[in-house]
């Protein structure tokens, strides 16, 4: 098929019928030493190519020298990628980015902003204050998709994950969104946050918020460790109806690593969830749009043939 005629399938039929991932990657300690490795970045570009948007955190990069590069091995084939660079957020001189990587055919970024953990009862609650990203998604099933990162500290996980329900009640005033996912390297387990803890934190309480990852999820890639520190939370019933799977990817098994291959890579496998942005009353159009379709294959036919 022509390349042209590709295009304009694919304009006509992404807002009808979609999958959509969304990815959330500690990627330990991403910065120029990572990406001098070949093999690390070959596996870098493997896994965040597979999601629309996906958040990677502990990025230590503040000349943007790392991200840039992995940016440029992801649009080696054609430019499909963008990324939105958080500011360098910690105490002292410990800091991490955050950073989100996204297809720029169906997504824009249409506001961000630093969360400022300055509330006078308890100032200063997280080590990475979230730098929060709404986006817009070129999909009339979904348009408004706001997401809260976070990183916490793991010996301040559940002061930070009780502090996270501010953070979303900050941004749905601010926004008046409707959809919002919360996720991150949380590291809501082990011994960094009991089963007991988590099930009294408000972001569990209160049935509006949906666990994706459940605590028998082992997100870690060394064999020695089962913990399910990262996280995806979704809030918005049309959102939690949208989400037709999650767990994590496996990218030692995937990418047939072996585990000391894959803890180069990084300790944490990403987590993500998959959307069906299916929109009903698009479908109905099918048909007009295929007839469309077989009128202009016809007349690039007839070209052809005279
Ligand atoms: C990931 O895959 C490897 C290789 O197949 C396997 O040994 C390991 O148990 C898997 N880890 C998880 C958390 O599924």
């Amino acid at each position: 098929m022509t390349s042209w005629l590709h295009l304009l399938l694919l304009q006509l039929l992404w807002p009808c019928v979609s999958p959509f991932k969304v990815c959330a990657f500690n990627a330990q300690h991403f910065g120029e030493k990572k990406a001098a490795n070949d093999e690390v970045m070959d596996a870098l570009v493997k896994i965040v190519q597979r999601c629309d948007i996906c958040l990677v955190q502990e990025v230590q990069d503040p000349k943007g020298l790392a991200v840039s590069k992995l940016l440029q091995a992801l649009n080696r084939p054609a430019d499909l990628f963008l990324a939105v660079v958080s500011p360098s957020i910690g105490r002292k001189s410990y800091t991490e980015q955050y950073v989100f990587i996204y297809k720029k055919e169906k997504i824009l970024v249409s506001d961000q902003y630093q969360y400022e953990d300055n509330h006078p009862s308890q100032p200063d609650v997280f080590a990475r204050e979230p730098y929060i990203v709404r986006f817009t998604v070129r999909s009339p099933a979904l348009r408004d998709l706001v997401i809260i990162p976070q990183h916490t500290e793991p010996d301040k996980a559940a002061v930070e994950l009780e502090a996270l329900y501010d953070v979303f009640t900050d941004v749905s005033s601010r926004w008046r969104c409707q959809n919002v996912v919360m996720m991150g390297d949380f590291n809501a387990g082990c011994s960094y946050l009991s089963k007991k803890k988590r099930r009294s934190l408000r972001l569990y309480t209160d049935t509006d918020f949906h666990w994706l990852i459940s605590d028998n999820t082992d997100t870690t890639v060394r064999e020695s460790t089962d913990c399910p520190y990262d996280r995806i939370v979704v809030y918005g019933q049309t959102l939690v109806d949208m989400v037709t799977s999650a767990g994590i990817y496996n990218f030692t098994k995937e990418l047939r690593l072996t585990e000391a291959q894959a803890l180069k890579v990084s300790d944490h496998y990403p987590v993500e969830m998959n959307l069906d942005l299916t929109f009903d009353s698009c479908l109905s159009l099918l048909p007009s749009i295929s007839l469309i379709l077989l009128g202009l294959l016809t007349a690039v036919g007839t070209k052809t043939v005279f």
